[in-house]
C-alpha cells in the first residue's frame, strides 16, 4: 500500500515536471490534490486497509501530500514570474513589470540644493568626522572647559575627550588646518544633540560654511545668505539677523526666517513668535584664528552653520521635523 502511494507521488511529479503553463499545473493539482484528487482519495481510503497499516499509510500520504502541496504551489510560483524551465512557456508579449524606483530623501534633496547654490558662488564641498575630539567640537572653536557655552549643546559624549559632534564647525578647524587663506568652503553633514521636540532631534544635518580672505565684511555674509535664502525660497523671503553669542564668532548673530506655517502670526511650529531660527553666523573670532595658525592682522572672515531640516521645514510646509526620519512611506512619497 505505501508502494501505492509512493506511486502517486512519482507520477505527480513526472507530469509537474512536463507542465508547461499555469493551466495545467493547475489542473495537476485539482487531479492529485483536489477534493476527488488521487492523493485525497488515497487518504479517505485508509479505513478499509488492514488495521496495523493504517497508522504508517496515513503517516506516509500525509508526508506526501505536504510535499506535493509545497511542489506545486512553488511550480506555481515560478511560472508566475515567468521562471518556468521550459523555456518555451515564457510570453514575451507580456508587458514588463516596472521596478520600483525610489526618490530622494527630502533632507539630502535641501542639502544638495544648498551645496549647488554655494558651489556656484565659489566654495568647495569638504567633510569632516562624525565622532569628533574633544578638541575640534570645542577647545579649539574657543570653548574651554567648564566653559558655560558647553551648556547650549547638550553633548552625547563616547568618553571623556571624544564626542559625537554637536555641530559642524569642528570642519571649518580641520580645513584650515589643512589649508592656508583663501579658503571658501560648505560643508554638509550629520551632526548630534540629546534634544527632542517639534523643532529639535537628537540626529540632524546641518551645513557650515567657512570664507577666509583678506578684507572680508559681515555684509559680504549678509550679502550672500541673503541670496541663499532667495534662490532656496524666492525673492519675497524675509530674514531677519537677531544679535546673538557664539564663542567662535564674533560679532555673532542668527538668522530666522519668517514661519512659512502661520506667515508670522504665531503657531506651535515657531513657538508663537512668527519666525524659525535656522542658522547662526558670524565674523571668525580671532582666538580661532590663533588657534590654526592665520595671521589675525590679514585675515578676516566669516562663518556659518545652518539646519538643514529647518529650512526643508519651511520649503516643503512641514510642520513636525520628527516626520523627516520616521521612513513613513505614506510621507515620503510626496517628494
Ligand atoms: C551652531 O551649531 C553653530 N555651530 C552655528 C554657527 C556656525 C555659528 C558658524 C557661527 C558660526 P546652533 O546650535 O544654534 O549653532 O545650531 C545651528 C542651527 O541648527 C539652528 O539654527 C537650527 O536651525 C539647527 N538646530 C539646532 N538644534 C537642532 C535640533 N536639535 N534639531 C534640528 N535642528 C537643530
Ligand atoms: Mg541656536
Amino acid at each position: 500500500m505505501e508502494n501505492r502511494i509512493e506511486q502517486i507521488e512519482a507520477e505527480a511529479l513526472a507530469s509537474l515536471s512536463n507542465a508547461s503553463d499555469m493551466e495545467q499545473i493547475k489542473s495537476l493539482s485539482v487531479k492529485y490534490l483536489g477534493r476527488k484528487g488521487l492523493v485525497t482519495l488515497f487518504l479517505r481510503n485508509i479505513s478499509e486497509l488492514p488495521v496495523e497499516e493504517r497508522p504508517e499509510a496515513g503517516k506516509q500520504a500525509n508526508i506526501t501530500k505536504k510535499r506535493l502541496e509545497a511542489v506545486f504551489e512553488e511550480a506555481a510560483k515560478r511560472m508566475a514570474a515567468g521562471l518556468s524551465d521550459n523555456s518555451g512557456a515564457i510570453d514575451v508579449t507580456l508587458p514588463g513589470r516596472p521596478a520600483a524606483q525610489g526618490s530622494l530623501h527630502p533632507i539630502t534633496t535641501t542639502t544638495r540644493r544648498i551645496c549647488s547654490i554655494f558651489a556656484r558662488m565659489g566654495f568647495d564641498i569638504a567633510e569632516g568626522p562624525e565622532v569628533e575630539s574633544d578638541y575640534y567640537n570645542f577647545e579649539a572653536l574657543n570653548i574651554p572647559k567648564n566653559h558655560p557655552a558647553r551648556d547650549m549643546q547638550d553633548t552625547f559624549y563616547v568618553s571623556e575627550n571624544i564626542v559625537l559632534r554637536t555641530h559642524t564647525s569642528p570642519i571649518q578647524v580641520h580645513v584650515m588646518e589643512q589649508n592656508a587663506p583663501p579658503i571658501r568652503i560648505v560643508a554638509p553633514g550629520k551632526v548630534y544633540r540629546c534634544d527632542s521636540d517639534l523643532t529639535h532631534t537628537p540626529m540632524f544635518h546641518q551645513v557650515e560654511g567657512l570664507l577666509v580672505d583678506e578684507a572680508v565684511s559681515f555684509g559680504d555674509l549678509k550679502g550672500i545668505l541673503e541670496s541663499l535664502a532667495h534662490q532656496i525660497f524666492d525673492e519675497h523671503i524675509r530674514l531677519r539677523f537677531r544679535p546673538s553669542f557664539f564663542p567662535f564668532t564674533e560679532p555673532s548673530a542668527e538668522v530666522d526666517i519668517l514661519c512659512v506655517m502661520c506667515r508670522g502670526k504665531g503657531c506651535k511650529v515657531c513657538s508663537q513668535t512668527g519666525w524659525l531660527e535656522v542658522m547662526g553666523c558670524g565674523m571668525v573670532h580671532p582666538a580661532v584664528f590663533e588657534n590654526v595658525g592665520y595671521n589675525t592682522r590679514k585675515y578676516s572672515g566669516f562663518a556659518f552653520g545652518m539646519g538643514v531640516e529647518r529650512l526643508a521645514m519651511l520649503k516643503y510646509g512641514i510642520n513636525d521635523l520628527r516626520m523627516f526620519f520616521e521612513s513613513d512611506q505614506r510621507f515620503l512619497r510626496q517628494f
